[in-house]
């Protein structure tokens, strides 16, 4: 059982083309001082869809180990959907990856569950790696209703999925109070529904899915906690916000084995 550990940055509205050729730039660099080994640990960035073809620039003309992807996806292939970017544009960006299912585009987009398991079923079926985000509000946590409430979304989403298919998604565990408020989940909160959530694919999907498919925790994950996190069982990386906006903090995280 061999789950390569994953730092995903996502930088949601934050960054224009130009810092975002900055902080690729830096990336590279700090992780190329440090002589970081993406075998060890991929590193995955996701700008906004604005910055996507400056960031594939860097990446094909100095062949960076640096992977990107994308925030969102339409569920549609092309045609009158106003403002929305389908898989085949990401796919011409050497996108490798998806996000869906964030909590913020939950709340202000009003996306369900059902949608969001059509996106990562697209963006699947288009080649890319889809990154599942769930995570109960404080309301939810406070109940102590947490583990149901994930496994609920989760299974919402993936309901009638192969479990091969289930084994090539990535799922990302963020509380939504853990979001943005420096208020960091405990390893132990993050390990027991990360750990819920590798228990459900075994039920579900069976032994071969769940030890395949990589979880990773988010919010408030940072330099200082993030050796704590990944030390945990079930944790196989991170999505990382506002760490992820600075080059040094971002590669630091990457490194957390050395
Ligand atoms: P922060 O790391 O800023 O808490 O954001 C987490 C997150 O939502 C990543 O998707």
């Amino acid at each position: 059982m061999t789950r390569t550990p994953l730092m995903a940055g996502n930088w949601k509205m934050n960054l224009d083309h130009l810092e975002a050729n900055h902080l690729v730039q830096g990336i590279a660099m700090e992780l190329k001082d440090h002589h970081h080994d993406y075998d060890r640990c991929e590193v995955v960035v996701f700008p906004p869809f604005t910055d996507i073809r400056t960031v594939q620039t860097i990446v094909d003309a100095d062949e960076l180990g640096i992977k990107y992807g994308a925030q969102d996806v339409s569920i549609h292939d092309n045609g009158a959907y106003t403002g929305e970017i389908s898989t085949a544009m990401l796919d011409k960006l050497g996108c490798s990856y998806v996000i869906m299912g964030h909590s913020e585009r939950r709340e202000y987009h009003g996306e369900s569950d059902e949608l969001v398991g059509a996106k990562a079923r697209k963006a699947l079926d288009a080649g890319f790696t889809p990154v599942l985000c769930c995570g109960e509000a404080l309301e939810v946590r406070k109940a102590g209703t947490h583990v149901e409430f994930v496994l609920g979304q989760i299974r919402a989403a993936l309901a009638g999925w192969s479990a091969e298919d289930v084994a090539a998604i990535v799922v990302a565990y963020e509380p939504i109070w853990a979001i943005g408020t420096g208020e960091t989940a405990t390893s132990q909160d993050a390990q027991e529904v990360c750990g819920a959530i590798r228990q459900a694919l075994r039920e579900d999907f069976g032994d071969a899915t769940a030890d395949a498919t990589r979880i990773l925790y988010g919010g408030s994950a940072n330099p200082g906690n993030i050796k704590e996190l990944m030390a945990q069982a079930d944790i196989d990386g991170a999505l990382i916000g506002g760490a992820s906006l600075k080059a040094e903090s971002f590669a630091e995280m990457a490194r957390f084995y050395a």
